[in-house]
């Protein structure tokens, strides 16, 4: 992408199974294992998914998305991302905010998210929203060629 990313001109679509393929390739530039368009979606086909997809420039291009799950007055994100080459320009920040608006709206109280000890850069980004860790779970990533790593409970009151 040539073009600086403004993230005050970043659009959020709410994402229903004919997103599938675009999340999905997203998907994989970005997680290892990632996962299949038929995964993707399962998810976003779910009766309780709540998820968006960030979109910019002129032809729009797809380059974020968040994929959650209600479940009463709860939620949890079960995968956010943004195109490596638009990163650190506020996109994730500004599909977090999105995500968060509406499921106020829905009267949802507590939002969850499960992320890598080692994953700075989602650990800075949830810290900034005001997420605060909850619990961990040790080891539970497997890393090839290097130690496992905790996965760290976040919630935020929303
Ligand atoms: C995590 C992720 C979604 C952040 O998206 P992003 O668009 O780059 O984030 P933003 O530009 O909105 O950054 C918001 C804040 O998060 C923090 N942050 C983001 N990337 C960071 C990095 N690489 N290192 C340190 N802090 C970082 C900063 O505090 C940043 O605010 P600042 O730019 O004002 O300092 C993105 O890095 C990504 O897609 N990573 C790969 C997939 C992934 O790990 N998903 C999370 C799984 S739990």
């Amino acid at each position: 992408m040539t073009q600086t990313l403004d993230p005050r001109h970043i659009s959020f679509l709410l994402a229903g199974p004919d997103r599938a393929a675009e999340i999905a390739a997203l998907h994989a530039k970005l997680f290892n294992p990632a996962w299949d368009e038929a995964a993707v979606l399962a998810l976003l086909d779910h009766p309780a998914a709540a998820s968006y997809i960030a979109l910019t420039g002129n032809p729009k291009l797809t380059v974020g998305f968040v994929m959650s799950q209600i479940a009463g007055d709860e939620a949890e994100i079960l995968s956010i991302g943004v195109l490596p080459a638009v990163q650190r320009h506020g996109a994730g920040r500004a599909i977090m905010e999105a995500l968060i608006r509406s499921l106020k709206r829905a009267e949802i109280t507590r939002l969850f998210l499960d992320v890598a000890a080692d994953n700075e850069a989602a650990n800075a980004l949830y810290a900034k929203l005001g997420f605060k860790e909850i619990g961990r779970r040790k080891g539970y990533y497997q890393r090839a060629g290097g130690p496992a790593q905790d996965a760290v409970n976040l919630a935020l009151e929303i």
